[in-house]
This record gives C-alpha cells, structure tokens and sequence, in this order.
C-alpha cells in the first residue's frame, strides 16, 4: 500500500485540518507513514503567523529535495495559510520546482482529484482560492489522530483585523457552520465514543453573527450541545475579549460537562498598545471579564496569548502587560515577540528595537513560569478528576490526562485507563505538569 506523510505547522486548526487531508489520503488508498519512513506522497500544512513559523516550513520544504530525488515518483503538496499570503503560491513553485501541489485554506478538497492526476501524468498545480467568503465544505471525511478529543469546527475565519495578525488574509471572513451541522457532527463524536470534544474557531464568540444575526449566537451553541447526553467533555477556543459576554459565563457555570478553561488572549496590559492593535476592549474591560469569570467559575483555568514589541510598545506599556498577569494569574500563558506581517497595518508602524524585545520576553516567561509554578503547587494533595489521554512521553509505566481546568496529570496507568476518567490525587508539582495517583 502507497504511504502519506503529513508535516502540520500552527494551531489546532491546522492539526485538524490535517485530519482532512488524512481523512482524503485514506480515501484514495494512502496509508499512513511510520515516522519517517519514506512516503509517496508529502503534504506540507503550514502556518505564516509568525516569521519563524514560515521559515521553519520553508527549511522542511527545501529539505526534501534529496528524498525527491531518490524518489521522483513522489508526490509533494504545500498547502494552509503560507501559500495564501500575496503571490506566494507562485513564489513557492519557483523556489522548490519539486512540489507539484499548492492549494490554499479553503480549497484542500481538491487534493482529492489533484492527486491522481500527478500520479498519472505529473500534472502541476498552483490553486488558491482568494474568495473572501468561500462555502462551507459540508462533506469533509475526517481521519482523526487525536486519540480521546475530537476538535470539531464551528466556523473558519476572522473579521476582527488585529493590526499585527495575517489570518484574516490568509482565511477570509468568518462564516459560521449551520448549527445543524455541528449538532450533528457532535452527535456523531460522541457515538463514536470521544470523551472530549474540542468547538474550534478563530473568535468562537462571534459564531452565528454572520448566519443568524444576532438570533443563535456561541453560548446557545454551547448549551445546546451541553445538554447531549452522555460522559465527555467540552472545550472551546479562541474566544476574544470584546465579544466574551456574561452569558457564557452562566452556561459554563451551569453545564458540568463544559470545562472550566478558558483561553482569552488579551495581548498586551496597555492601553495604548491595545488600541494600537485594533483589539477593541481596554484593560478595565478585560479585568471585568476575569473578574466575572472568577465569581462564577472560581476554580476556572484561564489561559492567555501575550506579545511583547509591538510597534510603540514603551517600558511603561510593557510593565502594564507584566502587571496583567500578576493581576489575572493565567494558569498558563503562550508568549510571543512581535512578528511583522507584510500587508497588515502594523508592518507600517515603526518597528521595536529586537534586543529590547527579547529583554521583555524573557522577564514575562519568567514572571508567568513563577506564577504557574505557584498554582500548581494549590493543586497538591486534592484530588481531581482527569480524563486520561495518553501514555505519558517522559515516564514509564505512567500515563496522563487533563483535569477539567486543563492542567496536565501524569500518573501511574497502562493502556486500560486511556480514554477513562480518573479520580487522581495530586501528590506533587513542577512547574505545570501535576504528578499524582489513582483513588477510587
Ligand atoms: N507576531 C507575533 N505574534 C502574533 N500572533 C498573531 N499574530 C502575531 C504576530 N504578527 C499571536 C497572537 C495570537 C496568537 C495565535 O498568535 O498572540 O493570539
Ligand atoms: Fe488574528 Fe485578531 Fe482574528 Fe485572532 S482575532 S485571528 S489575533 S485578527
């Protein structure tokens, strides 16, 4: 049988995106690729949220020049966010006339004709839909790697125009899924047995706006999915500040089986850098939203998106966003140097001195680490339920999982446990992994 081998860049969009293409692979009669045994056909799926995202996916492209070589037969496709910017699919071709496929973000689909072309006349293909709105695919095929969590789509886009973000370039604007369609999609998820069911979008707050106008918005959504019977989780992300209302909040607080964990990027602290962003809220605002949550979901995992260099960004500002999170005290944060973006507004700006940038950077990770280290330790000696997940990478004999507010538990286990809910008592920390043991 003919192998595939798919190299995925980015967010979790991108990880399940990649299960379509697996999900097309298979149907065409791939199978999949151990490691890196050699493949007939490679997909690269890659991301151009930051410099570094790109170059990396660049460097792999490049690399397979000599495995191509060896192989001529084999089938290279580059597809997702990179190929969508400004002539960029074209430029890709040039630079690596051994890929034979490039397909944007909205039009993977084809891969399923494009395929058997090359394989039957090395046909080349260059295909990027530059729609701003292109349809809703409806009859994906799905080959999930995810183990016990499902990511499902609720809609794709975005229209909020961060001045630094490319994304609402590179995946149009946002259109929602029916909710009849994710309804269904979810019912499936949890007959095939999934325990956690991830809700995706670029800002899930804004689902149905552009379907429903304000009639079905995301916390109906969500509590009309809360109320499917049956033992399993929900998560959802991204959600933006300015659309995060108090009616999510009640939901959550009222569905035992929507997790507590709550993932509101809010960054920068400053003011100024915020509207320099085009975020929309302030720092009172989005303290409000926190305090909110805390009242009603006091045990709430809150996790967080943090840029430091953003043009303009002054000490001052910096010390705002540092004092955001002593404020907040994320349980986890991801944090990022500003990248500059061709085409967005902030490219424009006048840019921050990179040694300063990096100065900032290294005192939020260490200001977060301390924090997260800090509540981890609140979590010793109390007992959590944890939906086991996996082996564990790092120790033998043991196996891991999250608790509701996302926190990752190792613990003693075999296979038996994967895909279980376990009561497991938390015995010890280090930074944000929690090590415990099996209760009954
Ligand atoms: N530079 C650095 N970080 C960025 N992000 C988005 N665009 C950029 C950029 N140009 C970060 C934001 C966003 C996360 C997904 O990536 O923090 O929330
Ligand atoms: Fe980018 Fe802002 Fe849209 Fe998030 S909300 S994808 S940061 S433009």
């Amino acid at each position: 049988m003919q192998k595939y081998r798919i190299i995925t860049y980015g967010c979790q969009m991108n990880v399940h995106e990649s299960e379509k293409i697996a999900g097309i692979l298979t149907k065409l009669g791939y199978m999949q690729a151990n490691g890196d045994e050699p493949a007939d056909v490679v997909v690269f799926n890659t991301c151009c949220i930051r410099d570094n995202a790109e170059r990396k996916a660049m460097g792999h492209i490049g690399m397979l020049k000599t495995e191509k070589k060896k192989n001529p037969d084999m089938i290279v496709a580059v597809v997702g966010c990179m190929t969508q910017q400004d002539g960029a699919g074209r430029a890709l071709r040039e630079k690596f006339p051994f890929v034979d496929i490039v397909l944007g973000t909205s039009n993977l689909a084809l891969l399923e004709s494009y395929i058997p072309s090359v394989a039957a006349s090395r046909a080349k293909f260059v295909d990027i839909n530059t729609e701003e709105k292109p349809a809703v695919n409806e009859n994906e095929t799905f080959f999930r790697t995810s183990g016990t969590n499902a990511w499902l789509n609720i809609m794709y886009g975005c229209n909020n125009f961060c001045t630094y973000c490319i994304v609402p370039y590179v995946r149009g604007r946002e259109r929602s899924r029916t909710k009849e369609a994710v309804t269904d999609e979810f019912r499936r998820l949890v007959d095939e047995g999934y325990k956690e069911i991830t809700l995706l979008g670029q800002n899930v707050n804004s689902y149905g706006n552009d379907i429903y106008g304000g009639e079905y918005g995301f916390a109906q959504l969500l509590e009309d999915l809360a109320k499917i019977d049956g033992k399993h989780r929900i998560r959802f992300m991204t959600s933006h500040p300015k659309d995060f209302n108090r009616r999510l909040i009640d939901v959550i607080a009222e569905y035992p089986n929507i997790c507590n964990n709550i993932h509101l990027p809010v960054q920068s602290g400053s003011d100024k850098i915020l509207k320099l962003m085009n975020r929309h809220y302030t720092r009172s605002y989005y303290l409000d939203t926190i305090a909110a949550i805390r009242e009603k979901l006091p045990d709430c995992g809150i996790t967080t998106d943090l840029m430091v260099g953003f043009p303009y960004e002054e000490e001052s500002d910096f010390l705002d966003t540092l004092d955001m999170v002593e404020k907040v005290r994320y349980s986890n944060a991801f944090t990022f140097v500003y990248s500059v973006r061709k085409g967005t507004p902030a490219a424009k700006m006048p840019q921050v001195d990179p040694l300063v940038a990096k100065d900032r950077i290294m005192r939020l990770i260490e200001a977060q680490n301390r924090i997260t280290k800090e509540l981890s330790k609140e979590y010793e000696n109390k007992v959590f339920e944890v939906l086991c997940e996996d082996f564990s990478p790092t120790k033998k004999g043991c196996v891991c999982g999250r608790t509701d507010s996302g926190r990752l538990v190792t613990f003693p286990g075999g296979k038996e446990s994967i895909g279980q809910f376990c009561n497991v008592r938390i015995n010890r920390s280090q930074s944000a992994s929690l090590f415990g043991e099996t209760e009954e």
